[in-house]
């Protein structure tokens, strides 16, 4: 898990940015999840913790870029049906055209960070990080 999403996304970031850089333009999308806000329990902890490394490395990749004409957006889906969590989806699953619709209007924004979908996801996160540990270990 923490070789394929950590190290694999980071030679894929390089390789991507090769390019990125030797055209002066590109979109760089980083996808992580919001299972990367806070710890989780069990199993969960190795993918949160890769997807937690993907959000500070797309920071210091935008904060290498910054003001030049290469974007970086970090992607934070919540649920979206996919063979990946199948027999596993969490509450507020979307389906996955819905999903997909969410992500590519995110996307074609190039916000800094999107949560996927937005609703009720950037809430969600915000409440995830304040959320005091005993609480948080009986949600993840
Ligand atoms: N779906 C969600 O609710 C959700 C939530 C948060 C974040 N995400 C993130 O969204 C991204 C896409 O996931 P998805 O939901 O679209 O799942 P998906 O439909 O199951 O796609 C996963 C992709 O990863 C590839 N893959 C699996 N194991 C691999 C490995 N060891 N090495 C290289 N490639 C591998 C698969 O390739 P093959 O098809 O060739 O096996 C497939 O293309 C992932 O980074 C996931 O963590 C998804």
């Amino acid at each position: 898990m923490l070789a394929t999403n950590v190290l694999g996304t980071h030679a894929t970031c390089e390789a991507a940015m090769q390019l990125f850089r030797a055209q002066h333009a590109g979109h760089l999308v980083v996808i992580s999840s919001v299972a990367s806000v806070r710890g989780m329990t069990g199993s969960r902890s190795a993918y949160g913790a890769s997807k937690a490394a993907l959000n500070s490395l797309a920071e210091s990749i935008r904060a290498d870029v910054l003001g030049g004409p290469i974007a970086v957006t970090t992607v934070l889906p919540g649920f979206i049906a996919t063979d990946l969590n199948t027999g596993r989806r969490g509450p507020f699953t979307v389906d996955l055209p819905t999903g997909v619709a969410a992500l590519t209007a995110a996307i074609e924004r190039e916000p800094v960070r999107a949560y996927v979908p937005e609703w009720p996801w950037r809430p969600v996160s915000a409440l995830l990080r304040v959320l005091p540990l005993p609480v948080l270990r009986l949600l993840t």
